[in-house]
């Protein structure tokens, strides 16, 4: 078995963050999003990978290939985002004529792939396909299912959802998946749809099974969803204090990396999570916040937040459930006239 992870598409839910950085290496809990995929791949069993990369390929090799893996890793390229379907397409060389499982990389699945992987290989369907009860089915790919719960339609982002089944971006195909992926047209939004890829297969008399996931998953599209997943990932942390506690209190679970000093009678309250190398002074970190490595939080209150690597926040309150990106600065103003003074990039969203 193979394993197939999606790191390309532009990411525009998510600019300005996405201007320079690809989406998925956007932290939670101080981990590149696209680092849950590749882990849940592996505790399957499965040992050969293949990530497709497109926009910002470099950063999503250098990031890959910056940890060790128990597995061997190919990078397939992909020329423009075309689709899920064209991605799995382009990488049939990769995955030759074994079953794989296709992974986006902005999806977390808190309970892993490992009985999905199982249960796949050993009842012999052609495809499976995982499906979550969602509030908000018209982002998605929705699926139809009959009382006896057998797939009958499924629709991509359905403007009149048939059901709140959103299908979650995690696929597990054999070779006929190949057919489909052949035989389909581009979409209204000019994309190969894996929808229609799964869609095919039903029309034509394969077997695809569906099965609604335990637990939570999250597509980390937009950046209320990286809050999010950031909440929920870090509600399963164990304490782990590296850095130096200075003159400070901790309450609950929190992480704290090395070199980090937390000083000046400053709080933390978890689930926090804070990276090697930073300062924490004079500041009150509050739960469900992580803060990256190399950050320097002086004289504020942040939570619900999520702060990636270098960024220094001084002086301002109280930051909530923000996403600020690397190497930013945050800061008290003092010099006159007196108000708000800004250079922030297309797209920013500044509430105050
Ligand atoms: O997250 C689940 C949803 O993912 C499913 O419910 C939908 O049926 C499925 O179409 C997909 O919808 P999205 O609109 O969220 O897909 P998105 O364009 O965001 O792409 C998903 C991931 O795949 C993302 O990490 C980028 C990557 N990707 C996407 C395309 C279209 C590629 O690497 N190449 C591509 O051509």
């Amino acid at each position: 078995m193979r394993g197939l992870v999606l790191s390309g598409g532009h990411g525009t839910r998510l600019r300005p963050i996405t201007y320079s950085y690809q989406k998925q290496l956007i932290p939670v809990a101080n981990k590149p999003i696209l680092f849950y995929a590749i882990e849940d791949i592996i505790e399957a069993g499965i040992h050969e990978i293949g990530i497709v990369v497109g926009p910002n390929k470099e950063q999503v090799m250098d990031t890959v290939l910056s940890r060790e893996w128990d597995a061997t890793i190919e990078f397939i390229e992909q020329d423009a985002p075309r689709g899920i379907a064209h991605a799995v397409k382009i990488s049939q060389g990769f995955l030759k004529d074994e079953p794989f499982v296709v992974y986006l990389g902005d999806n977390i699945l808190r309970e892993g792939i490992t009985r999905h992987v199982d249960d796949f290989l050993s009842s012999g369907v052609d495809a499976s396909i995982l499906l979550s009860h969602v509030n908000n089915p018209q982002q998605f790919g929705v699926a139809q299912l009959d009382e006896q719960g057998k797939v009958m339609r499924l629709i991509e982002k359905p403007e009149h959802p048939p059901s709140d089944l959103a299908l979650v971006g995690i696929y597990l195909f054999r070779h006929v998946i190949f057919d489909a992926v052949h035989s389909i047209t581009p979409s209204w939004r000019n994309e190969l749809e894996i929808t229609d890829a799964i869609q095919w297969l039903i029309d034509h008399g394969y077997s695809v099974k569906a099965s609604i996931v335990d637990g939570w998953w999250k597509d980390t599209g937009k950046s209320e969803d990286i809050l999010e997943a950031n909440t929920l990932v870090l509600d399963d942390i164990h304490t782990d204090i590296r850095g130096t506690v200075e003159d400070a209190i901790i309450r609950g679970r929190v992480v704290v990396g090395e070199g980090t000093v937390l000083r000046d009678g400053s709080v933390v309250k978890g689930p926090a999570i804070i990276g090697r190398e930073c300062t924490i002074s004079n500041a009150y970190i509050g739960p469900y916040t992580s803060i990256g490595d190399g950050c320097e939080i002086v004289g504020t209150e942040v939570e619900g937040s999520v702060v990636m690597e270098g960024a220094r926040i001084l002086d301002v309150e109280r930051v909530v459930d923000s996403l600020i990106g690397r190497d930013a600065l945050v800061e008290r103003g003092n010099s006159l006239p007196k108000g708000h003074s800004f250079k922030i990039g297309d797209n920013s969203v500044v509430r105050i």
